[in-house]
């Protein structure tokens, strides 16, 4: 019979047809009669298997692990107690090779040998990408961007593409990337916050998924050179207004994954008894927090007791997220460790109206604020973090001409992932992770 041309997704609901699919060589066995193939083509794996002269025929072509190659035959549903993905199998009767991959010294798994060095790993990226695991996390990373998108739909919010060429840092000077630009200096973006103000008053609530820079020399699990942010601007709302919405953010776009019929099972299979998280989150004021860090002996960079106007670095909040083992907003940090833009609180003018999510294993995933409204406050701003204000001056406009209570936050989006997807570090939730000293393949 005439085969049915799909994907591995489609043939799993073919039962008793005949299909044609076409994939990857993702395992193979085989003994004297019988050959088993697992294929791949991205949207899921087929167990296939060749029998009698097709199996005999195998032993002379000799096919090899990654080489590409379209399967005809029929799709069997496999009996209760045995497993292949999607309960079937299929039995193969004919075969076409589209392009073998070298066996001997060249072979696939020589490249990405089980337990290799990571650099040596990182240097064949394009090659570990086929993996289960790491292309697990990309489908999931997937799922994620698409409920966030979902998420700011339903929420009446308007995507926006801001410049990723810049001539102002937003989150200090130090980790700037400055590039030649026909003569002039230029950076690459570390956020489009500043952008994204600029749009209300055309737009109203906005947001933007793109890549932010930061020249981070430290080597850490969760820092990268080039990262996905999710990032949206809000008007007239307040503080609290601000941090529901977040909750509301990343709660929803958790349940949109996890109701994904890929990505829901894949976020099980990575993170085994992930618990999805509840609103409202636990509140945590910066003041206590370091109440609780004193008490628990947990101590500042320079190895004493944590004080007033203290950065809590990674260290220290990810021993007291770990500890908490709940999402916490970390809220009300003090103005001298906080960027130019922040909103003082109305009733404490030594704390901002600020907020950083803190979640389990990771830390850190979000980083938002209210922001200053009045072109005083912000020219006081500048002044104190010493930033020269004549390339804002399209920023210090919009507190000019009809300026508004407005807030927003910035999302990390590798950092959210290697938490929804229990990963060690936020280089396995990157296609292609760039730090320092990586910026290849
Ligand atoms: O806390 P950050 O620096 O805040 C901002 O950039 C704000 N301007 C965002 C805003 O309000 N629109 O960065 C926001 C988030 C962090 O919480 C973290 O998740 C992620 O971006 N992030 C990084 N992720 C990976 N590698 C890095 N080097 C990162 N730096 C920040
Ligand atoms: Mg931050």
């Amino acid at each position: 019979p005439e085969a049915i041309k799909c994907k591995i997704q489609k043939s799993y609901s073919a039962i008793d047809q005949r299909v044609k699919v076409s994939g990857w060589i993702h395992r193979l066995r085989s003994s004297k009669s019988l050959v088993f193939i697992v294929l791949r083509d991205g949207t899921g794996y087929l167990q296939a298997v060749l029998t009698g002269d097709l199996a005999r025929a195998h032993q002379t072509t000799a096919l090899t692990l990654e080489s590409t190659v379209t399967l005809y035959g029929k799709v069997c549903k496999l009996p209760e107690g045995k497993n292949a993905p999607g309960g079937v199998e299929l039995l193969v009767d004919y075969y076409e090779v589209v392009s073998l991959a070298p066996s001997g010294e060249d072979a696939f798994t020589n490249k990405i040998a089980e337990g290799a060095d990571p650099s040596l790993l990182l240097d064949q990226r394009h090659l570990a990408l086929r993996g289960e695991t790491l292309s697990g996390v990309m489908k999931v990373r997937a799922a994620l961007l698409r409920a966030v998108r979902r998420f700011y739909y339903e929420e009446g919010l308007t995507e926006v593409n801001t410049p990723c060429m810049v001539q102002t840092q937003v989150e200090g000077g130090s980790t700037l990337f400055s590039l030649g630009y026909y003569g002039e200096e230029a950076y690459l973006t570390q956020s489009s916050q500043l952008y994204l103000e600029t749009c209300l008053a055309s737009l109203g609530d906005v947001y933007t998924i793109q890549e932010s820079f930061r020249a981070e020399k430290s080597h850490t699990r969760r820092h990268l050179s080039e990262y996905t942010h999710i990032e949206a601007e809000l008007c007239f709302l307040t503080f609290e207004d601000l941090l529901v919405h977040i909750e509301k953010l990343i709660t929803k776009a958790v349940q949109y994954v996890l109701e994904d019929p890929v990505a829901g099972p894949l976020v099980e299979q990575l993170n085994p008894g992930f618990k999805a998280p509840t609103m409202p989150f636990m509140r945590l004021d910066y003041r206590d927090a370091i109440k609780w860090l004193n008490e628990h002996n947990i101590r500042n960079e320079e190895g004493e007791d944590f004080k007033f106007g203290d950065d809590i670095a990674e260290a220290a909040e990810r021993k007291m997220t770990d500890t908490i083992g709940v999402p916490i907003f970390l809220i009300r940090f003090p103005v001298a460790i906080k960027s130019f833009y922040m909103k003082r609180c109305v009733d404490d003018d030594a704390v901002t109206e600020s907020v950083d999510v803190l979640m389990p294993n990771v830390g850190e995933i979000t980083g938002g604020s209210m922001r200053i409204d009045t072109t005083d406050e912000l020219m006081a701003g500048f002044a104190r973090e010493g930033i020269a204000t004549d390339p804002y001056y399209w920023f210090i406009d919009q507190r000019k001409y009809g300026s508004c209570p407005h807030g927003g936050y910035g999302i990390g989006t590798e950092r959210i992932l290697a938490w929804l997807c229990d990963r060690f570090t936020v280089r396995d939730c990157s296609l292609y992770p760039r730090f320092s000293g990586r910026c290849k393949p």
